[in-house]
């Protein structure tokens, strides 16, 4: 351990801890900087992270320095506060201070470290900067501005380092270098838009997001992205209901601060065209009054001869469901839909959220033509919950005609075609709930945003389903099912489901 003095104060740091960390724990916040990412290898090239340490003939750059023993350290004092504004001054030389039409303004590590160390004059005249190119598309999802880019090299360590796809350098010399792509190379890596969260100033934004909304009109809810196993954290960016963007969510257990494109880009399906809106019985809209109606007269008090539930439903529905059923007359499937490649870093060949949710709940899934089977020999109505396994064609083939089949979904598509009544569900943005990631880590996410036309919240739908069968107990609430749930798979006391740990639950043994 060192035990070192840090304005005035003394501190312990085990020893080989950066200074940055050490000088951010014990300000309260991080000292000012471009270029330092606790995931990034140390570059040390904007100069901005600078403290005087005594003894030391000069300042120093705190990134690039390791704890001692003894040290002592001044962050706040007029030498470092000059020669940041400086170094400040030298990084805005250049920048062409079109903020007002910049999509970064009101998270911009240049606005507001000017704000908070700047405020000086400048001397350079607005004619006078060095033009470069702006608005240039290097990738599907990222636009590169040269003009308003500080060299910190984040976005070309991501590449280098972290998907080790090296698409992105620095060219050019003085106050001619800039960022680039590799001539005839675009930046279009899996995890292309983490260079856009990481890049400290507006140079690099996501064309997705572009011009789309101010950010400080954004609120934010906590989600779990819904793209495949892995269930990396993410922030739900939104305002009236609308969603804008995935941002990721630090969790050293899962994602770390990083999510790949794909991900991002799954909001999408919340405001899609193919949502289904209003209960449909027979294909036409019913409320939901004539909805429950009918529901009674399928069911005739009996609970549905077979459930089939989709790894993408919560692990809160999937339990409804197998309390609705009973478990010899709960399946999943098909096994082999929502498969695709995945790759070394985070994204998952499962491109569902909650397959583990199955397991857990001792939910078998079945191929294709073991599930077909199972339709075709159901005498009485089934349930299917979430999903779409009709896009499977012994499925669609088993479905056809079939009379019976009540949907609990989100979109419309070949099994909600195929269903004589329809009930529409919430997707994950629009309910609370939890998936289980591939690992075995129970992970919760909020609702962000409110349930479009008629959708109800899928426990909701499926507690009145239960409610019709008589099955006892009712389900009044959300924390009722979760206490049922977490009754029959953990031992007592060991989670509150509505108070979920920050980086998720991991039961014992959950890793595979
Ligand atoms: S584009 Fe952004 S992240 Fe990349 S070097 Fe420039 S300022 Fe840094
Ligand atoms: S890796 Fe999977 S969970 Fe993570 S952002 Fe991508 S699709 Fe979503
Ligand atoms: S943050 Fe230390 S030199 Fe850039």
């Amino acid at each position: 351990m060192a035990k070192l003095t840090i304005d005035d104060q003394e501190y312990e740091f085990p020893d080989g801890t950066s200074l940055f960390e050490a000088c951010r724990e014990a300000r309260g916040e991080a000292l000012p900087h471009f270029c330092y990412h606790p995931d990034l290898p140390v570059a040390g090239v904007c100069r901005l992270c600078q403290v005087e340490v005594e003894g030391m003939p000069k300042l120093t750059i705190a990134c690039n320095t390791t704890v001692r023993d003894g040290m002592v350290v001044h962050t706040r004092s007029e030498k470092v506060n000059k020669a940041v504004q400086q170094i400040l001054e030298l990084h805005l030389i250049n920048h062409p201070v079109d903020c007002p039409i910049c999509d970064q303004a009101g998270e911009c590590g240049l606005q507001n470290q000017y704000m908070q160390y700047g405020l000086y004059e400048s001397k350079v005249e607005i004619q006078a900067k060095v033009k470069k190119h702006k608005a240039k598309v290097i990738g599907p999802y990222v636009i590169l501005d040269m003009e308003r880019c500080v060299l910190c090299s984040r976005c070309v360590r991501f590449c280098n380092e972290v998907t080790g796809t090296g698409e992105l350098g620095i060219f050019n010399r003085g106050d001619r270098a800039e960022v680039d792509v590799a001539p005839g190379v675009e930046l279009d890596n899996n995890y292309s838009m983490n260079t856009v969260d990481i890049c400290p100033v507006g140079a690099l934004t996501s064309r997705d997001f572009r011009f789309a909304k101010r950010v400080w009109m954004l609120k934010s809810a906590q989600g779990v992205c819904p793209g495949c196993a892995t269930g990396c954290n993410v922030r739900i960016d939104h305002e009236a209901g609308r969603i804008y963007r995935l941002k990721p969510r630090y969790n050293p257990e899962v994602n770390g601060r990083w999510m790949c494109d794909r991900g991002r880009m799954t909001y999408k399906q919340v405001h899609s065209e193919r949502r289904l809106l209003t209960p449909l019985d027979g294909g036409k809209d019913v409320t939901w009054a004539a909805a429950r109606e009918q529901l009674a007269r399928m069911l005739e008090g009996k609970p549905p001869a077979l459930a089939v539930v989709s790894p993408h439903a919560s692990l809160e529905e999937m339990f409804l469901a197998v309390k609705l059923a009973g478990a010899e007359a709960t399946v999943s499937g098909p096994a082999n839909l929502d498969r695709e490649d995945g790759d070394d870093l985070l994204l998952d060949a499962d491109r569902t959220p909650n397959r583990r949710g199955l397991a857990t709940l001792g939910i078998p899934e079945l191929q294709s033509g073991a599930l077909a089977d199972r339709l075709r020999a159901a005498s009485g109505p089934v349930l299917v919950l979430g999903g779409d396994p009709a896009r499977d064609e012994a499925v669609a083939g088993a479905m056809e005609g079939r009379e019976g089949l009540i949907f609990v979904g989100d979109h419309d598509g070949p099994t909600a075609q195929a269903a004589q009544l329809v009930l529409p569900a919430a997707v994950w943005a629009e309910k609370a709930g939890v998936f289980v990631n591939r690992m075995g880590r129970w992970q919760g996410f909020q609702q962000a945003v409110a349930r479009p036309g008629a959708v109800r919240d899928g426990w909701r739908i499926l507690a009145e389903m239960l409610s019709l069968t008589g099955a006892a107990p009712a389900f009044e609430s959300l924390r009722a099912v979760r206490r049922g749930l977490t009754a029959k798979v953990l031992p007592e006391g060991e989670l509150d489901m509505d108070r979920m740990p920050e980086f998720g639950f991991m039961p014992a043994g959950g890793e595979r």
